[in-house]
């Protein structure tokens, strides 16, 4: 079958490259892509919101399946535009409804949805500029630290964990008074804070059935040793040695299954990935955020550490199978180290050449995904804060780390960073260092 696949990051790289290997894949075509995602298809200008021209494409080019890769297509509807068209009904379209994707697309319908099901999640209230002094109020009385969260979508930066008094008034009043993120803060949620590690589950549904495809930790922080600032990502291992079958055994119990139940009971239209954005309290989930679409960094080592055809897998969500389908890991450890732009997460300069690419795409056991890159002419350069990853396999979680400095060390661009340390504290805890 032909594949529309939407996005232009690191993750949609590592979706071509995994579809790519199936019996099932025709040809991919990726909107807009990258040149990473171009070595496994054919990118196509079109922009991740174009639905129009996104449709359009999928008729000319007969898409029997379109993977959407990030959340913002799907929170705008792209599922239901696609699915309410009798030219485009037939094809399978992994992502869920804009309804569903309210999991992602509102703090507080997610936290209402938890609450309903009885989900493991931090304790909250929410306000508006209604009952804005109710919420001074409640800041006031509340432990430190405090996290209030804009609603709706914030490009990532919605999130503000506050350690005084003070400082959570004050962005209080940002997000409702002055608007800091737009429409997405007219309604903010006040949580508590959860103490613990941060890990990510993945599991991909039908809306009725589920299959968890891989867990991951990922490295937010830009300084080692989880210093500085937060980016979007600059690294992930998987597995993770202390998500263990006991801990994954709570984790769908408690979290995995009555998600998929309530999905159900809801009549949520959901067909595709749900990621649970969970914390780890002394051996306990909670769930922090659901996302309705697959992580980036964490999808460039739940793929290539999964045995599973992935577009059989994808079919199954369609066609009524997938609890019959029978997911296989590799037996190897995997991490991913991701290669940025010098400044970024603040601002960065552009277009500078990479050259090694091809040479570490040479080394055994490990893979390139490009993530922030472009064409100029016939060069690839930079286009972005987070340029691209390596990703590699090894017999522990070290090794696998190793590699992937090791391949990173013979790709050069102006400016480049890494951290050398992804999984620092996970070799302590494995025992292997
Ligand atoms: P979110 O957008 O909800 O994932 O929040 C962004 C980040 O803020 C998360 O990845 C966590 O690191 C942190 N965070 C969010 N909610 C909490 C919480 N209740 N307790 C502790 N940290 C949190
Ligand atoms: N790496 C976190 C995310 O994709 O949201």
């Amino acid at each position: 079958m032909n594949i529309l696949l939407i996005g232009s990051g690191g993750r949609e790289n590592a979706l071509a490259w995994k579809m790519a290997q199936s019996h099932q894949c025709d040809e991919i075509f990726i909107a807009p892509g990258n040149p990473g995602t171009a070595e496994f298809g054919t990118n196509l200008p079109i922009d991740i919101n174009a639905f129009d021209a996104l449709k359009k494409a999928a008729i000319e080019h007969q898409i029997e399946m379109i993977v959407v890769g990030p959340e913002e297509p799907l929170v705008k509807g792209i599922y239901d535009f696609f699915n309410d068209d009798p030219l485009t009904a037939h094809i399978n379209i992994i992502g869920p409804s804009a309804k569903a994707a309210q999991l992602e697309g509102s703090k507080a319908f997610s936290k209402h949805f938890m609450q309903r099901h009885q989900i493991p999640t931090a304790s909250y209230a929410e306000f508006t500029l209604e009952n804005y002094e109710q919420g001074l109020a409640y800041i006031s009385a509340h432990a430190l630290p405090i996290v209030l969260k804009a609603d709706g979508l914030a490009a990532g930066k919605g999130v503000i964990i506050a350690t005084t008094h003070q400082e959570a008034l004050t962005s209080f009043k940002e997000m409702l008074q002055d608007k800091q993120f737009g429409a997405a803060s007219d309604k903010v949620v006040i949580e508590q804070f959860l103490e613990g590690i941060e890990v990510s589950v993945f599991a991909l549904t039908d809306g009725t059935n589920y299959q968890i495809i891989g867990h991951a930790k990922d490295y937010k922080r830009i300084g080692e040793g989880d210093t500085g600032l937060n980016t979007g990502g600059m690294g992930c291992v998987s597995p993770v040695p202390f998500m263990d079958a006991a801990f994954m055994a709570k984790v769908n119990a408690q979290i995995v299954k009555p998600t998929i139940k309530g999905i159900q009971q809801e009549g949520l239209v959901y067909k595709g990935f749900v990621f649970f954005g969970l914390m780890n309290c002394q051996g306990e989930p909670y769930v922090i955020e659901y996302n309705c679409r697959l992580g980036d960094p964490e999808t460039e080592v739940i793929l290539p550490r999964l045995q599973t055809d992935l577009v059989s897998l994808l079919a199954a969500v369609d066609n009524g199978t997938l609890e019959d389908v029978n997911i296989q890991y590799h037996e190897q450890f995997f991490a991913t180290v991701m290669a940025v732009s010098c400044g970024y997460p603040g601002s960065y300069e552009k277009n500078f050449p990479i050259q090694g690419i091809e040479l570490a795409q040479k080394l055994p056991d490990s893979l390139v995904f490009q993530a922030g890159t472009g064409f100029q002419e016939n060069t690839i350069v930079t286009k972005g804060g987070r340029v691209l990853t390596v990703t590699s396999q090894g017999k522990d979680l070290q090794e696998a780390v190793q590699k992937a400095r090791k391949a990173l060390s013979t790709i050069q661009f102006e400016g480049m960073y890494f951290r050398k340390d992804i999984g620092y504290e996970l070799t302590i805890y494995n025992g292997i260092i």
